[in-house]
């Protein structure tokens, strides 16, 4: 088991990764002092495959608990469904001890982030987070968030958890894609921070997919290290350290929103990205061809897409140039000269974006 501290003062929590660990749960609530009546929102694959383990583990800790299930993917972060589970939650809160379990990949994550975020203008909640995705990268550092039919991620704070409790066995129930989605990630981290992590990855890869437990365990901690200290010291995204972590996303975000969010799942999008960014590093000079390959290759033996399928490059163009994250008009984008040596770069001409995304088409 390890335990890793997102350090933020007073607003400071852990994030508890280990494997069987979901006994231990109601123990740290209890350290938290944070309620009594558990809120949990989650969808019904997990209410029926989890719920009943969940349930035992927080009754026995003297929860009194209520499921909200919620629709299964991203409709799920409407403001219509926000509305329903705020209503729903009010109703349960009659003794005003209540706190939220956002129980679920990202998707429940950022809902019930949000939900905690402006029902009596803020209440507590913890994370226990079910995907790959979810445990290395979107249940950390506070960014909650639903979408708007003008586009993603429009509405939502940045508010803290109490806890993210990472219990690796969650994972076994994820399909490939899922796997592979998260793992799209996890190579990010390598790419952007990590050296020995990218080896790892490279040579352990069978123990990896294979969803090794002592395996997942050290990746879910790295990643989960690395997103600490970046929300640590950059909470809200005002001193451009966690721009970093958007490698691979710029590109990854046109992809998606040229296929309209249909095909490639965030993931796989991120993937093809992380080779665009790589192939426009080389075109600039910042790495050699080499590189380029090896982080290909990567993205490769974890079964992620490594071609596009089915959107034109200008639809992609287009999308990029509508991406929130440009600064004015100038273009600004996260490249690497090297492993673990990110460099944000402004203003790259179009004809080199047009060659890089050449690479995934
Ligand atoms: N807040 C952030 O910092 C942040 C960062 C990255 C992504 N996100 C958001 O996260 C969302 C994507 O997250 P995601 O990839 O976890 O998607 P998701 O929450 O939709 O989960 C993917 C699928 O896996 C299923 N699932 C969840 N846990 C499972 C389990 N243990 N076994 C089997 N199936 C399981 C879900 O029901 C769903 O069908 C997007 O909405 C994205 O905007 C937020
Ligand atoms: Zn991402």
């Amino acid at each position: 088991m390890r335990k890793i501290k997102v350090d933020l003062g007073k607003r400071s929590y852990d994030i508890v990764i280990g494997k069987s660990i979901l006994d231990k749960l109601a123990a740290y609530l209890r350290k938290l002092n944070i309620g009594e009546d558990a809120y949990i929102i989650t969808n019904t694959f997990l209410k029926d495959k989890y719920g009943a383990g969940l349930l035992k583990v927080l009754e026995a800790g003297g929860f009194s608990c209520r499921f909200k299930v919620v629709p299964d993917s991203e409709k799920s972060k409407s403001l219509e469904n926000a509305g329903r589970v705020i209503k729903d939650l009010a109703q349960f809160d009659q003794r005003r001890k209540v706190f939220i379990i956002a129980f679920g990949g990202g998707v429940v994550g950022d809902l019930a982030g949000f939900v905690a975020s402006v029902y009596k203008r803020g209440i507590p909640y913890v994370q226990v987070p079910t995907t790959l995705l979810a445990q290395v990268d979107s249940a950390i550092g506070g960014k909650t968030a639903i979408d708007l039919d003008l586009g993603k991620n429009l509405v939502g704070a940045f508010y803290q958890p109490r806890m993210v409790f990472s219990e690796i066995d969650f994972l076994k129930s994820l399909d490939r894609r899922q796997v592979a989605s998260g793992m799209a990630e996890v190579i990010k981290y390598a790419i952007i921070k990590d050296s020995d992590l990218f080896c790892y990855l490279e040579n352990k890869h069978e123990n990896i997919s294979s969803l090794k437990p002592a395996a997942l365990e050290r990746i879910i901690g790295v990643c989960s290290g690395i997103k600490a200290v970046i929300a640590g010291r950059d909470e809200k995204e005002t001193l451009g350290l966690r721009t970093i972590l958007n490698f691979g996303h710029t590109f990854g975000h046109a992809i998606e929103s040229a296929c309209g969010y249909k095909g490639y799942n965030h993931g796989e999008a991120v993937g093809l990205g992380m080779i665009a960014a790589s192939d426009l590093s080389y075109r600039l000079g910042f790495i050699d061809k080499k590189l380029v390959l090896r982080i290909e290759n990567l993205i490769k033996l974890y079964r992620l897409p490594v071609k596009l399928k089915g959107a034109s490059m200008q639809r992609i163009i287009n999308s990029f140039y509508h991406d929130k994250k440009f600064v004015g008009k100038q273009n600004r984008l996260v490249l690497v000269r090297g492993i673990a040596k990110p460099v944000v770069v402004r203003g790259i001409a179009l004809d080199l974006i047009k060659e890089a995304i050449g690479r995934i088409a």
